[in-house]
């Protein structure tokens, strides 16, 4: 059984990640998608909240789990004998960072290979930071994330004005 992990801030869970959570899926027997800590962004939302939206988000995928790490991802790899790590590319652009992090991944765990989906044309410009500030503003959020999860989004940023 091949299972593959993917994972990200999910500050919160996007149509994005949420698309490339539904591909992934189907490439591997076992998907399990991770909350984990990006120490270069603070969080908005707690670890249980993000764990919680991305469970509501995703019910009909069925070959999925939803967990957090807070340590070393090559350490959750290794306690799940994984080695593939999934992640998404929106652009160029993100492409810099997340060669680096394949390359520090398998430098300390040689088994881990990372294997990079591109995200759909019409998640090519969608961000969780964007999107939160769309919230705080009062924006219309409903092309960004499922209804599930918006409301408690919105009430938990937005600004009184
Ligand atoms: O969605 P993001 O913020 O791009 O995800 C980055 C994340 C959380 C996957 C990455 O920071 C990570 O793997 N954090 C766990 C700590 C770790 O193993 N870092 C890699 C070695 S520098």
């Amino acid at each position: 059984m091949k299972t593959a992990i993917y994972p990200g801030s999910f500050d919160p869970v996007t149509y994005g990640h949420i698309d490339i959570i539904e591909r992934a899926a189907k490439l591997f027997d076992k998907l399990i998608v991770l909350v984990s800590i990006n120490p270069a962004k603070p969080s908005t939302f707690s670890t249980e909240e993000r764990v919680d939206f991305l469970r509501k988000s995703t019910k009909s995928v069925k070959n999925i789990e939803i967990d957090s790490n807070s340590g070393l991802l090559i350490d959750y790899l290794k306690k799940k004998n994984a080695d593939v790590i999934v992640k998404g590319l929106r652009a160029m652009s993100d492409f810099e960072y997340e060669f680096q992090m394949a390359l520090i991944n398998k430098d300390m765990y040689q088994p881990a290979e990372t294997v990079f989906l591109s995200a759909n044309a019409a998640s090519m410009f969608l961000s969780s930071s964007a999107m939160k500030q769309i919230a705080m503003f009062g924006g219309d959020i409903s092309a960004f994330v499922p209804n599930c999860i918006s409301g408690d989004i919105i009430n938990r940023l937005k600004i009184q004005t």
